[in-house]
C-alpha cells in the first residue's frame, strides 16, 4: 500500500490506474479510524479495483471552540487498519497542501445544510462540501463511499455531486455500531465510563421508536417523544436535536409515509455524538 502525503503522487497513481482501465474508489476520512470506516473501505474495494483513502483533520469544518486541536491522531494504526480493509493508497496532506496561500473558494449547498448538524454547527457543511470537491479534485475518483452515521452529510455531498456534475458514483454504507448499540466515532474516546453508559440509551431511543413506527405509529412527533423518554433519565445525556426528515432532501416531515430519518444529537457530558434511524413506514 502506498501513503503519501503529495497530491501529485496521489493525482498520478489514480491517473495511471485509470488509464490501465480500473476503477479507483475513494473513501474521505479525517483518521482515528475505527471499524465503522474500515467497513467503507470493504464496500469502496469491493465495488471499484483500487482503493484512496483520505486521511486529514478538515479545519474548515470546526467550528470556533469545537476539538480541533484535539480531535484524535492516529496515523499508523489508521494505515495499518485500512491495508487490512483492502486500501490501496492512503493520501494524509498537511493543511497548507489541501488550503495552500490564495485558495478562496468555499463550496455552499442551500437549504438541506440549514438545519439539524448544520443549525448546530454553521459553517460546518460548507467545509465538509469544500475540502471534499478538493479531494474529489485530486483524486478523481469513478466512486465514493459515505457512511450513513452522518446521513445529512452523505445527502450533503450527495446534492453537490449532482449538482456540479462532478460524475462521481456515492455509495452509502450502513452504521457500525458497538455492541452495546453505540454508533462508532472517533469522538466515543472522549467520553468517560460512565458518559459511555449512558450514551448507550441514544440507541435505544431510536429502537424504541422504530418499534413505535413499526406498530403502526405514523405521527413523528411521537416518534420524538419516545426517542427523549428513552434518555431524559439520564443526568449526563442532554438532547440537542432530534428530528424527523426525508433522507434525502433534509426537509422536516410529520408524518411517516415511506422512509423517515430519525436524527439526533445527544450531548454525553462535554462530548458531542450524532445518530440516526431510517424508519420504513409499514404497508
Ligand atoms: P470522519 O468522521 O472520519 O468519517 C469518515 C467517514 O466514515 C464518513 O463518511 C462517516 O459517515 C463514516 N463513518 C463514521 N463512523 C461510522 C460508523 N459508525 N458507521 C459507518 N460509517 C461511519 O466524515 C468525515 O470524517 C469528514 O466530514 C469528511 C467526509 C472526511 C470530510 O472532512
Amino acid at each position: 500500500m502506498i501513503i503519501t502525503d503529495n497530491e501529485q503522487s496521489i493525482s498520478e497513481l489514480s491517473a495511471k490506474w485509470r488509464k490501465e482501465g480500473l476503477t479507483v474508489g475513494f473513501v474521505p476520512t479525517m483518521g482515528a479510524l475505527h471499524d465503522g470506516h474500515k467497513s467503507l473501505v470493504r464496500i469502496a474495494a469491493e465495488a471499484s479495483d483500487r482503493v484512496v483513502v483520505s486521511i486529514f483533520v478538515n479545519p474548515v469544518q470546526f467550528g470556533a471552540g469545537e476539538d480541533l486541536l484535539k480531535y484524535p491522531r492516529t496515523p499508523l494504526e489508521d494505515c495499518r487498519a485500512v491495508e487490512e480493509a483492502g486500501a490501496s493508497a492512503v493520501f494524509t496532506p498537511e493543511p497548507e497542501a489541501v488550503y495552500p496561500n490564495g485558495f478562496s473558494t468555499g463550496i455552499h449547498v442551500e437549504g438541506m445544510t440549514s438545519l439539524l448538524c448544520g443549525a448546530a454547527r454553521p459553517g460546518h457543511f460548507d467545509g465538509v462540501t469544500t475540502v471534499c470537491s478538493v479531494l474529489f479534485g485530486i483524486v478523481k475518483p469513478h466512486l465514493a463511499v459515505f457512511g450513513m452515521k452522518d446521513a445529512q452529510q452523505l445527502a450533503v455531498v450527495r446534492r453537490m455531486v449532482t449538482d456540479l456534475r462532478m460524475g462521481i458514483q456515492i455509495i452509502a454504507a450502513p452504521i457500525v455500531r458497538e455492541a452495546d448499540g453505540i454508533a462508532m466515532s472517533s469522538r466515543n474516546r472522549y467520553l468517560s465510563a460512565l458518559e459511555r453508559i449512558d450514551a448507550s440509551k441514544i440507541f435505544c431511543g431510536l429502537k424504541a421508536a422504530e418499534q413505535l413506527a413499526r406498530n403502526g405509529e405514523k405521527k413523528c412527533s411521537l416518534l420524538k417523544e419516545a426517542f427523549v423518554e428513552a434518555v431524559r433519565n439520564s443526568a449526563l445525556l442532554r438532547v440537542q436535536y432530534v428530528e424527523t426528515v426525508d433522507p434525502d432532501t433534509m426537509e422536516r416531515v410529520e408524518s411517516v409515509e415511506e422512509r423517515v430519518l430519525l436524527a439526533v444529537a445527544v450531548f454525553a457530558g462535554q462530548t458531542r455524538l450524532i445518530d440516526n434511524i431510517l424508519i420504513q413506514a409499514e404497508v
